[in-house]
């Protein structure tokens, strides 16, 4: 690929010059859902799979653009005068969201710059492309323009708040952060109260990490986002009149039962229940994973997704068909829905000798079921966004 981004770009911009080079992963998140911005723990991993980008500094003020996924575009041209949200923008409001944000925190670009990515991360699967696209931005401004002082945390930080304030998604850190701070074989137990975060090695032996998209995204997953988030919100200023607390994360299950009937509304007390549950079954899959506990870990991993169908209601019928299916072939450790919900994927932890069978056999019946088919990626963990030499 790096050949054909390099041929493209001489291509598009001309050639020579500094051109330089990186790579942002995407992620999937094992455990520990709509919890991040809850001050709750998650324990996403980063992807093989990712954004790619080559960039050289410009002697002007121009920004230009150019996706080899959407090669119709053409350029797509802007500048450093014009670093505001636009519908006409389309993609480029990720990486010119990524500049605001910097400048926003005090760095301004002497130049602008020609930008050429490639993303392997399937559209709209909820598996983070967006979020790689911003740290790869992030990265690639901290290089070029020598912005030494930041650190890959910093980069997650400002691809967060771009998407925040930029690009109007009010995420929390997981994402960013997954895709900054990656770490080859090994998931990433963070603690979204502090930041604090510890590698932990997954270890499936005779196991493997599947993800299948069940190719649908149900419009308003912004905005249903958001509502979340406002409900989690409203339960949490409830809880504080009765318990001294920050988030709901900060809660025990026990705890949680001897104040939630101070909730007065049934909604926001099932999704603050999902927020307090949901948190600590994120810690104890960690524990049961680093005590090579498999099992536990996938039994946690389908009580997560009963949770999130039930209390937290992020799923939809193509998702709840994928993980009945998968819950019902010999060799599945644990499946359930991963990232914001609404469609997407889910991800599953299946044994080496039924990932043929789990493939065709889920296939096969959601196609039946639904009238088009999924798509299996059968995943290695790989490592936070870098250069490439
Ligand atoms: C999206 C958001 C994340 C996180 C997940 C749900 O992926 O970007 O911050 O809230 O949903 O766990």
């Amino acid at each position: 690929m790096e050949k054909k981004m390099l041929e493209k770009f001489n291509e598009v911009y001309g050639e020579g010059g500094d051109i330089r080079e990186y790579f942002a992963p995407g992620r999937v998140n094992l455990i520990g859902e709509h919890t991040d911005y809850n001050g709750g723990h998650v324990f996403p991993c980063a992807l093989t799979l990712g954004t790619y980008g080559l960039a050289r500094k410009r002697k002007d003020r121009k920004l230009r653009f150019y996706s080899m996924n959407f090669s119709r575009l053409g350029v797509l041209e802007s500048s450093l005068d014009d670093l505001v949200p636009s519908e006409k923008a389309g993609w480029t409001n990720y990486p010119k969201g990524v500049m605001w944000a910097f400048e926003k925190r005090g760095y301004t670009f002497d130049a602008g710059v020609d930008f050429l990515i490639y993303g392997n991360i399937p559209n709209g699967s909820g598996l983070s492309s967006s979020a790689s696209l911003e740290v790869l931005t992030g990265l690639m401004l901290k290089d070029l323009y020598g912005v030494e002082e930041l650190t890959m945390q910093d980069l997650a930080l400002i691809g967060q708040y771009s998407e925040n304030n930029f690009n109007g998604m009010n995420c929390g850190i997981m994402d960013q952060f997954a895709s900054a701070m990656g770490k080859k074989d090994c998931a990433i137990f963070l603690d979204t109260s502090t930041l604090e975060f510890e590698y932990a090695p997954v270890k499936l032996k005779d196991a493997r990490i599947v993800i299948t998209n069940s190719k649908v995204k149900h419009s308003l997953v912004g905005s249903a986002y958001n509502d979340r988030r406002n409900e989690c919100e409203t339960a949490l200023r409830e809880l504080q009149t009765v318990v001294d607390i920050k988030a709901l994360g900060e809660l025990t299950e026990e705890e949680f039962e001897a104040h939630k009937d101070v909730i007065t509304s049934d909604i926001c007390r099932k999704r603050a229940k999902h927020a307090v549950y949901e948190n600590q079954r994120t810690i104890r899959a960690v524990k049961a994973l680093k005590e090579n506990n498999v099992e536990e870990f996938g039994r946690l991993m389908n009580a997560s997704h009963v949770s999130l169908r039930d209390d937290y209601e992020v799923s939809c019928e193509e998702i709840d068909i994928l993980v009945d299916l998968a819950w019902k072939i010999p060799g599945v450790i644990g499946s359930r829905i991963t990232g914001g919900g609404f469609g997407g994927c889910t991800v599953s932890i299946v044994k080496n000798d039924a990932v043929d069978t789990f493939i065709s056999t889920v296939g096969e019946k959601y196609k039946e079921a639904v009238g088009h088919e999924a798509e299996f990626y059968v995943v290695d963990i790989g490592d936070g966004a870098h250069k490439i030499a």
